[in-house]
């Protein structure tokens, strides 16, 4: 039986080798005395990629194109050819370097059927395949006169780019095919623009049909899964100086094997190869749904695909043809319900003086088309006013890392709403209503004297009587017009339907102070309860009624803005639980106060005792070491393992808190991703962090990313070991910590960097933690390994690979933080053969 079985597969196989031709002639480059044959292949050095003549399945025609050498089936990624096929068994096909230097694809009546065009006449030229899927052709020098990738055809590649140079009028961008059988040029046509914020755009001919949205330095607002894994592949670079907008894609572990292309159906997709399934997965695809798709509600309109119809006017707005409309043809869009008053004239009523436009606040949006950035406007209110006072200006978003940004140019086109990520958008409409959900309403208006003085004086009474006398509240706004239907507004302004969920939610422990309790308990935010000031406020130690003492968190935003978002972000990080996290407890806010109540640490934060000659004696190796893993496992679960996936964005010593047992505990997270999504950090083009625990990329390009954390935890983790701060090397004539870590290691003298208040116990535990140390602090974000590898590998259950130098921290020009460089010895070669592609 198994005899027969072995047989059937020796036939099998045998017959599957006549059939696909593998046997053809491998080359390693082309030159003028020796052309590639179809009955050939030009290979790259590693093995990964190959160039040949190729036949798509389904179609007679030939053409000449590369794919990777090894994963089946094969991706073609490139082709020279694509719309001017060689006939059917053209043997005596070639392709080859001309008299000129150029290349040449000739078919078997020696006819050019495609060719470079590479200026120098250099008179000894050669082609190779490299390893990073580039055909070169290079001078007698070894240096590139012209690659294919500078002519993308479908497909992007990791070291690839496409974009615009606006100086030297360059462009790289991908075209489909035709088919899936046919590589000649087809509909869709996918690019990146050279506006600021840049945008995915793909074409069908001239008609957009996908949109990505505005790039925010980390990810594109309009791709909502792009925020959930924080390790989107998709980078961009815009350097307005130099006029250049380069899109890339950076794999987040390498070696890595896969590609973007854009698919003859209009889908725009990044692969990549998964070794252990052996098969081809697919990261990600846009557009996904209808909703994606460009203006599939017109103008005014908002697209959710979890709603049924998924388009609906914008809050103000009616459909421009009722019976389109319900007939579910929604591209004719929406009109304005009624006019806005600054359109109105004038003259005609002195009752209108009040009577402003006020913006529709939505959230999780996916911002529409044709924005308008303000590069002068530096907060959040700037761009209120300055929308406010141009009649022509139909909404304005602010967020951080990008600013302001407007929309006067066209009717507002192509608008999502996520159920995550995504931004906020302040749509400009006549009035308020009170109908649909009115926690959403935000109330902004006045722009002359007089309004601001009334505002002032209605603001203070309305702190005054709010609780008691609301009556005189609603009178106040109906006779300013912002009102409709007053029995709505008790819920508008108080909030109490949140109160009620965050009671009903039994498994919230979490307390809703009053500002007066909290006042009592830290008697009225003395100074001499004053535990430390953070980016974002200032602490106050307290003693609430019950006695339990507990840390206040005073945040420092004077905005009004985004309550209800600051109030949902609360349920949310009261929802990561944690031992090495610092527990909230509960929060206030009332008026313009935003207060976090968090369980109260005696030992207070590791710096009291690391960096104090008398204290850190009490750091012996053991409690530094379990101190080490704590913080690990702590960011380890903020990363990976709670619903949230947080970013610290600004871990260092001082934000370590140790309780009475010294176990480490994380205080601070979430508070920056709860900035993020409240828009109410004013200070936004400052970056966010402590300098010395900021990673190169998010220095000196803004992009932040779980790695970026890791390089964070790397300082401190050399800190605690050695008991130094990252910036106290100076003096002794290095730049900081890192270089000073670096020399000891590379003289073999890694145990010198202990600190010498305590002895050294074991050894090997010391140098693997540098070990880890350094390969946290490296200088490319994909080399350092993420929390979980730094778990394993603080536990020493996983090998450690040798840490490369932080180029960094020796020399202060911009690091290349585009691709990582590739690995040669990492890849690993094996020749599984290739059946979709054919020879001959
Ligand atoms: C072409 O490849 C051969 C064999 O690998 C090598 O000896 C030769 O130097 C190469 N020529 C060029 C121009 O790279
Ligand atoms: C490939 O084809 C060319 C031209 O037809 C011929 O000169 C060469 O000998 C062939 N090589 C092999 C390995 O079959
Ligand atoms: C080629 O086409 C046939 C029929 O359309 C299909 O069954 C087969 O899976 C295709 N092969 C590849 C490699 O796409
Ligand atoms: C080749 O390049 C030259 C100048 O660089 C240009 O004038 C010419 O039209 C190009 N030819 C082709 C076939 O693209
Ligand atoms: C090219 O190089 C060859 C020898 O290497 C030389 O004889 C010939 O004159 C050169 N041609 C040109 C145009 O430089
Ligand atoms: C090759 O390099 C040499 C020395 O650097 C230089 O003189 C020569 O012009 C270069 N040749 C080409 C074709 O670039
Ligand atoms: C692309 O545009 C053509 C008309 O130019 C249209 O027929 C086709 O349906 C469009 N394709 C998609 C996927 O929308
Ligand atoms: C497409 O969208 C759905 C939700 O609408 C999501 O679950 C899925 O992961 C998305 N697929 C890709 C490839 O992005
Ligand atoms: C949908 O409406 C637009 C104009 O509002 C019209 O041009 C288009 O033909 C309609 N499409 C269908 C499928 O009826
Ligand atoms: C504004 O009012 C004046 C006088 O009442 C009238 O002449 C003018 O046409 C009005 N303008 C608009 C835009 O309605
Ligand atoms: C309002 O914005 C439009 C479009 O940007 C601009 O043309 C116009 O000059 C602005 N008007 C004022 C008064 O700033």
């Amino acid at each position: 039986m198994s005899l027969m079985i072995s047989w059937c597969f020796c036939l099998f196989f045998f017959i599957l080798l006549q059939a696909c031709q593998i046997a053809r002639g491998v080359v390693y480059n082309i030159t003028t005395l020796e052309p590639l044959f179809p009955n050939q292949t030009l290979v790259s050095s590693g093995q990964i990629f190959e160039l040949g003549f190729f036949k798509p399945n389904g179609s007679e025609n030939h053409f000449v194109g590369i794919w990777y050498k090894n994963f089946t089936p094969s991706k073609i990624v490139w082709v020279a050819n694509r719309n001017l096929p060689l006939m059917y068994r053209d043997w005596s096909a070639k392709l080859t370097i001309g008299g000129d230097g150029n290349l040449k694809l000739m078919d078997g009546r020696g006819n050019i059927v495609w060719s470079t065009n590479a200026s120098g006449q250099s008179n000894y030229t050669s082609a190779a395949l490299l390893d990073s899927g580039n055909f070169v052709l290079q001078d007698a020098n070894y240096s590139e006169i012209w690659g294919s990738f500078d002519d993308p055809t479908d497909t992007l590649l990791p070291s690839m780019k496409m974009g615009v140079n606006a100086r030297t009028g360059e462009k790289y961008y991908l075209s489909s095919w035709r088919s899936d059988s046919d590589p000649s040029l087809g509909s869709f046509l996918s690019e990146i623009t050279s506006e600021t914020p840049p945008q995915p755009f793909t074409w069908n001919h001239s008609t957009p049909y996908w949109r990505g949205g505005q790039w925010d330095k980390s990810k594109f607002i309009g791709i909502q899964n792009m925020d959930q894994s924080y390790s989107s592949m998709m980078n961009v670079q815009q350097d307005i100086q130099q006029g250049t907008t380069y899109f890339s894609i950076v794999p987040y572990n390498s070696p890595f094997f896969g590609y973007m292309f854009v698919s003859p159906q209009g889908y725009l997709k990044v692969m990549y190869w998964d070794d252990g399934a052996k098969a081809w997965f697919t990261d990600w695809t846009g557009p996904n749904n209808t909703c994606e798709i460009y203006g599939t509600c017109g103008p005014f309109g908002v697209c959710n695909s979890m709603n049924l119809p998924i388009c609906r006017c914008l809050n103000g707005f009616v459909p421009m043809s009722n019976e389109e409309w319900n007939s579910g043809n929604w591209t004719g869009g929406c009109v304005r319900e009624t006019e806005l008053n600054c359109q109105k004239n004038t003259s005609t009523s002195a009752s209108t003086i009040l009577k402003k436009d006020a913006f529709w606040q939505m959230s999780q949006m996916k911002l529409p088309d044709s924005a308008d950035y303000l590069s002068d406007i530096g907060d959040q209110e700037g761009c209120l006013s300055r929308c406010l006072s141009n009649c022509s200006c139909l909404a304005y978003s602010y967020v951080n890392t990008i600013g302001c940004m407007v929309w006067t140019k066209e009717d507002l086109i192509d608008l999502e709403e996520f159920s995550t990520a995504g931004a906020d958008l302040f749509v400009r409409v006549a009035h308020v209503k009170t109908g649909g959900s009115p926690q959403k309403a935000v109330i902004i208006s006045l722009s002359t004297v007089a309004g601001i003085m009334f505002f002032a004086v209605f603001v203070f009474g309305v702190c005054k009587w709010r609780t008691k006398k609301e009556g005189n509240f609603r009178i106040i706004l109906r006779l300013l017009g912002w009102v409709d239907k007053p029995e709505r507004l008790g819920e508008l302004l108080q909030g109490n339907s949140w109160e009620e969920q965050l009671k009903q939610d039994d498994a919230l422990e979490l307390t809703l102070f009053s500002f007066d309790s909290i006042l009592l308990a830290t008697n009225k935010f003395s100074m001499t309860n004053k535990l430390g000031q953070g980016g974002f406020g200032s602490v106050y130690k307290g003693k609430m009624n019950d006695g339990r003492e507990v840390a206040v968190k005073r945040l420092s935003s004077s905005s009004a803005q985004g309550v209800q978002e600051f109030k949902n972000e609360i349920i949310l990080i009261s929802k990561l639980q944690h031992r090495n996290l610092v527990k909230l407890i509960g929060c206030c806010t009332e008026g313009d106060e935003k207060l976090l109540v968090y369980e109260y640490l005696p030992n207070k934060s590791l710096d009291t005792f690391l960096f104090d000659s008398g204290k850190k004696v009490e750091l012996d190796w053991g409690k530094r070491f379990k101190i080490i893993e704590g913080i690990a496992r702590g960011l380890l679960y903020l990363h990976r393992d709670s619903c949230l996936r947080v970013i610290h964005r600004d871990l260092k010593v001082s934000n370590i808190l140790l309780d009475e047992k010294m176990n480490p505990k994380i205080s601070d997270f979430g508070l920056a991703r709860m900035f993020e999504g409240t828009q109410v950090l004013v200070n936004t083009h400052k970056i966010v962090g402590t300098l010395g625990y900021m990673s190169p990329e998010y220095a000196m390009g803004g992009i932040f990313s779980e790695r970026s954390d890791v390089y964070s935890f790397g300082v401190l983790l050399l800190e605690i070991v050695s008991g130094k701060k990252n910036t106290a090397m100076y003096d002794q004539g290095y730049l900081n910590l890192l270089s000073y870590v670096w020399q000891l290691w590379s003289e073999g003298k890694a145990l010198d960097l202990m600190d010498e208040a305590i002895a050294v116990s074991f050894p090997l535990e010391v140098i693997r933690c540098i070990h880890v140390g350094l390969l946290c602090v490296q200088d490319h974000a994909m080399d350092r390994p993420n929390m979980m590898n730094v778990v394993l590998m603080l536990s020493g259950e996983s090998d450690l690979p040798q840490p490369r130098q932080p180029i960094f921290t020796f020399q202060t020009e911009m690091p290349n933080h585009g691709i990582p460089s590739q690995k040669e010895s990492l890849w690993s070669v094996n020749t599984v053969t290739n059946t979709m592609v054919e020879g001959r």
